[in-house]
């Protein structure tokens, strides 16, 4: 049976991996500078997380959201201590989309309306609400397209306004740093605009945090840079290393109803041991001061190369913007110098999201890789 081929593959294969590195089926070694579309978090086949997989797998690995299960109990604590987010109350699922997909359902049930406002090329996944309010006709299917969401440009403070008056708008629906987008980000005064007009509307303001959350942007969640508080907070990719887990965080004003939201797999026992050794190791090896740190020598080294026009992002996820498309720049890093980086929408635009774990090292590297394939 041929494989539903949509995805344009670099032919690499790896097969294994080990904190900033993967290996092929050759043998040869790649640095990871793109973890996987952010993903990995703590670095490939850490210990920790191998053993807290192993034990649990081998212990129990799965039972259905009817019994009491103490790890997710553990996971929400250990997420609200080091999130700071106090009284935030945990639902869990398995992907980012669905984290999204669950935010606009709550936000319209307990507002009781229907439109959302999102923001020109915004990336919230590829289910129905969540692919509606992602600035992407190519992946809207026409059953999607029945949502009904409002696209604004970042900093359009009175297009909020004016859709906000319309008194139909459940959610704004927001990434802090924009990501496959490319790295955009609103400024502060607009976003503290936008969340005072969410609280007099009866509107949520949701935070997309899967991929800027979980410490990547120097702070455990990138809206911590301004002074809002969202309703709701969506995560995922960081959350498991690689383990399917996603979340959403609910304000503790919001009052939850038996049915209201529902997965058969979401926070099942092996997620929850994934996350739990995620957040472990973040802590345990202060991975967010490696963050700020590493992110700081990563900018300073940019900007010693003339090619590079524009650097964007916060901590490390970050964009290195040229004059010219970078797909052959990319193929050259990967193939020559063994690297893998990211894409963008913005054709000029590398995408950087190493494993939180990397060392100046590894910048090195790159760097230097970097200079002979321009
Ligand atoms: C900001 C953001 N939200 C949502 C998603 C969707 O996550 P998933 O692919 O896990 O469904 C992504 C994936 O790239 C993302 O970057």
């Amino acid at each position: 049976m041929p494989l539903f081929d949509v995805y344009p593959l670099y032919n690499v294969t790896p097969v294994s991996g080990k904190d900033m590195f993967v290996y092929d089926d050759n043998g040869v070694e790649y640095l990871d500078l793109y973890g996987g579309h952010a993903v990995i978090s703590i670095g490939h086949s850490h210990p920790n997380y191998v053993k807290a997989i192993t034990n649990q797998v081998s212990t129990l690995g799965f039972y259905s959201n009817a019994i009491q299960n103490p790890l997710q109990v553990e996971l929400a604590n250990k997420i609200e201590s080091l999130s700071g987010c106090k009284g935030y109350q945990l639902f869990l699922c398995n992907s980012g989309a669905e984290a999204n997909e669950n935010a606009l359902k709550l936000a319209s049930f307990k507002t009781g309306k229907s439109r959302v406002i999102a923001f020109n090329n915004a990336f919230h996944g590829r289910t129905s609400a969540a692919v509606a309010a992602t600035d992407n006709p190519g992946i809207v299917a026409p059953i999607n397209a029945q949502q009904q969401v409002a696209f604004l440009a970042l900093n359009d403070i009175e297009g909020v306004k004016r859709e906000l008056e319309k008194d139909d708008v459940c959610a704004v629906i927001v990434e802090f740093i924009q990501g496959v987008g490319g790295l955009d980000q609103g400024t502060a005064e607009f976003f503290e605009q936008v969340d005072a007009l969410c609280k007099a509307n009866n509107t949520y303001f949701i935070a997309d945090e899967v991929q800027a959350g979980y410490g990547r942007s120097g702070k455990f969640f990138a809206f911590q840079y301004y002074n809002v508080t969202p309703d709701v907070i969506s995560i995922a990719k960081g959350m498991g290393n690689g383990f399917p887990i996603g979340g959403i965080l609910i304000h503790p004003s919001i009052e939850p109803k038996y049915g209201m939201l529902g997965t058969t797999f979401g926070g099942n026992h092996l997620a929850c041991a994934a996350g739990l050794a995620v957040l472990n190791t973040l802590e345990e090896e202060h991975l967010m001061k490696n963050v700020n740190e590493i992110s700081d020598y990563f900018i300073s080294k940019a900007s010693t190369i003339p090619e590079i026009k524009n650097i964007k992002g916060k901590g490390l996820m970050l964009g290195l913007e040229f004059d010219f498309e970078i797909a052959e720049l990319r193929k050259k890093l990967i193939y020559e110098h063994h690297i893998f980086t990211g894409g963008a929408s913005n054709k000029k635009l590398i995408r950087i999201l190493p494993p939180l774990s990397i060392q100046k090292t590894h910048v090195d590297q790159f760097f230097e890789a970097l200079r002979q394939a321009l």
